[in-house]
This record gives structure tokens, C-alpha cells and sequence, in this order.
């Protein structure tokens, strides 16, 4: 394929009827095969859209901070690094082994899925899945707690604005960092709470997705804790593309979160405040309903820098061996140093 690839690292894209989160991981011995499959993304994805163009199938791919200096080369993104677990006195967000994330969205499942069955052929032996799972649209864009998720998300210029990196790291400028998060809803639990509870655990109304107030000290709804303001009285957004999941024969019902930001310690923050609390001790009560059972940072280069990629493979900062560690399983755990709990 010439020139930028369309269909692929569309970041502001809106919500779609379908998603398809894919996280896996890479032998090192597979790169140089990974590494063209990922440069022509675009080409993969046109074969399967111009089926139907009107579908507006995507895929998004991210790429963990082991892989960036054997894959992609060069110097790093300047914030990457692996998920850091966040510990709080109740809850933890765990951190899981991922390497690459596809983010394949559509209006028709079995486009996604029919994408997702040549991408990992062509992906190959080298990879090994780590997580794969398929969502779906519910009703007016609500999650399986019974709220409409997603309202904040900046749009417009302000998406562009809130995900995508500018001149603060020249080299990687159009990308952005996503943060992804797979939890777990003990729906029963969370149904027989009062409809007025759940609001102000959310800090929205259920049936009209209207704004409550904010508290200002004790116990914060997830909505005021999900909102960083810095010192100079600056709000940083970021862009959510959660989706519901879930096997009702298997009692299994969640939220896909994934979170985009031009900057990572943003969503970071985020999980501190919802994890730790704030104040500490005061954690996010949305937590005592949604179990978080994967955690994976990645940085999803441009489409432009993503279909170069590995041209920087032979610069000096490539030579680098692979260094961090890669968690060993998705359960439960701190696989990695637990941040620090100021918040
Ligand atoms: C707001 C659900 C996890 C960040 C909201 C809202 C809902 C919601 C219903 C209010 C409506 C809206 O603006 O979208 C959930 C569920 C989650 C989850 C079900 C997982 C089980 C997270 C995580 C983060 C996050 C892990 C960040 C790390 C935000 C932000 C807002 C928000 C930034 C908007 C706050 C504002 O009003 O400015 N979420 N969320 N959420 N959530 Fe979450």
C-alpha cells in the first residue's frame, strides 16, 4: 500500500455497534513478521471494508513498551511504560502481560470478526493471545450497570486536542497513549442497590444522563473522580471507548474500558484517585461492582509513522536490548511495583 492508510488509527473516531479488543503477546523471534503485518494494517483492512465501505471498519493498534525497541525502534514515546499496578486499600488494578493491542471496531460484527480471522493468520505462530474480547452497542450507548457511557468524551477539535500528540514529542506526534482495562460486573449485587445509590456512585442519573453536583470532600462519585484538573485550574480529558461484554449462560457481564490520551499520566492519575481515593482511603465505589481482570499500556503510533514502522530499527537507541519483563499471566496479581498511592 503507498501513502497513509486509511481505516486505520482512527482515535476520534465515534463509538461503533461493534468492538473487538485483541491483546497479545510476541515472541521475540516473530518481530520481523509482526513488524510487516502491522506496516500494512491499512491494506488488511481495506480488503475486508470495500466489502462494505459504508460499514466504516477499523482497527487501532498499540504497541507495549517491550516490543517498541525491537519493533519500531529509535527512542521511545516518552511516557511509555508498562501498566503499573495501582494499589488501594480495598481494590487494585492489575497489570497483564500485553505486547501488541488490536482495537478492531465496526457497525457489523461479522466484519470485525471476518478482519480479526486474517489478522491473526497472518500474525501467525509468533504471537500468543493474551485477551480477546468481542462487544457489543447496548441500547442508547449504555454500559450493563444502566448508564450511558461515554457523554464526556471531548468531540471535535477538543478530541484532536485531548488524544493526540503534539509538539511536546515531535517524533511521535499523531499518536496517542490507550490504556486498557477488562472488568468484571457482579450484576445482581450492583441491581439490588437502590436506582438513587447507583447515581451517586456515578454522579450522573440513570434514566436522563443528568449531571449530579459534585461532592467536594468525603466520598466522590466516579464522575468527579474521573475528572483531572491540574494546578493552573486546567481540565485534561481523554477519550473512552468502553463497550459492554458478556455470556449471560455464564453469569459473566462487564465493561471493555479503553482510554485514550495525548498524555498517560492523565489516565493514570485517574486510577489513582479511582483506586487509591481521594482523599486516600475514599476509593471510587463504582470499584465495588467492577473487578478489573486485565491492565495494559500501550502507545498507537500514527497512521503514518505505522506504516514506515521498523525504519528507525537500525538507529543507535535501537540497539537496546529487550529489558522490562513481561508479566507472566493475566491473573490476578502485581506483576509489577505497585505506584505510589499519593494521589
Ligand atoms: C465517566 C462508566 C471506568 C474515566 C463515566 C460515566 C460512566 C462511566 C457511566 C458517566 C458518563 C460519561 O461521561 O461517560 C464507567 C464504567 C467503568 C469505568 C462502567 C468500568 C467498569 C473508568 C476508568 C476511567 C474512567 C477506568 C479512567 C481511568 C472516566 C471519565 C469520565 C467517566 C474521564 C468523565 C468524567 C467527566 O464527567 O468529566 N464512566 N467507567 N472510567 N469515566 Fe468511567
Amino acid at each position: 500500500m503507498s501513502g497513509v492508510p486509511d481505516g486505520v488509527q482512527r482515535f476520534t473516531a465515534p463509538l461503533t455497534g461493534h468492538a473487538i479488543f485483541l491483546v497479545v503477546t510476541v515472541s521475540d523471534q516473530a518481530v520481523d513478521g509482526i513488524r510487516d503485518v502491522l506496516r500494512d494494517l491499512g491494506g488488511l483492512v481495506q480488503t475486508v471494508r470495500f466489502r462494505d465501505p459504508g460499514d466504516g471498519l477499523s482497527c487501532t493498534v498499540g504497541i507495549g513498551s517491550r516490543m517498541w525497541p525491537t519493533l519500531v525502534g529509535g527512542p521511545s514515546p516518552r511516557e511509555l511504560h508498562p501498566f503499573t499496578p495501582v494499589v488501594g486499600a480495598v481494590h487494585t488494578a492489575v497489570a497483564t502481560p500485553g505486547d501488541l493491542l488490536f482495537h478492531i471496531r465496526g457497525d457489523r460484527a461479522d466484519l470485525c470478526f471476518e478482519f480479526e480471522r486474517l489478522l491473526v493468520a497472518a500474525l501467525g505462530d509468533g504471537i500468543q493471545v493474551e485477551d480477546e474480547t468481542s462487544c457489543f452497542r447496548s441500547f442508547d450507548r449504555r454500559d450493563l450497570l444502566g448508564f450511558v457511557d461515554g457523554t464526556a468524551n471531548p468531540v471535535g477539535t477538543d478530541a484532536a486536542d485531548s488524544v493526540l500528540v503534539g509538539d511536546e514529542d515531535p517524533a511521535f506526534a499523531g499518536g496517542t497513549y490507550i490504556v486498557v482495562q477488562k472488568y468484571l460486573h457482579p450484576l445482581d449485587r450492583w441491581q439490588a442497590l437502590p436506582t438513587e445509590a447507583q447515581e451517586r456512585i456515578m454522579g450522573r442519573t440513570k434514566a436522563d444522563n443528568v449531571e449530579l453536583d459534585d461532592a467536594t470532600s468525603g466520598q466522590k462519585s466516579h464522575k468527579t473522580l474521573a475528572t483531572i484538573v491540574d494546578d493552573a485550574g486546567v481540565e485534561h480529558d481523554i477519550i473512552r471507548d468502553n463497550m459492554p461484554f458478556g455470556r449471560p449462560g455464564h453469569a459473566e457481564f462487564g465493561t471493555y474500558f479503553l482510554g485514550q490520551s495525548r498524555a498517560l499520566w492523565v489516565i493514570e492519575t485517574m486510577l489513582r484517585r479511582m483506586f487509591v481515593g481521594d482523599p486516600p482511603g475514599v476509593h471510587d465505589r463504582l470499584l465495588d461492582f467492577s473487578v478489573p481482570k486485565t491492565g495494559s499500556t500501550f502507545f498507537a503510533p500514527s497512521a503514518g509513522l505505522l506504516s514506515t514502522l521498523g525504519d528507525a530499527v537500525d538507529a543507535p537507541a535501537a540497539a537496546s536490548p529487550i529489558v522490562e519483563a513481561s508479566p507472566t499471566s493475566l491473573g490476578i496479581g502485581a506483576n509489577r511495583a505497585p505506584v505510589s498511592q499519593e494521589v
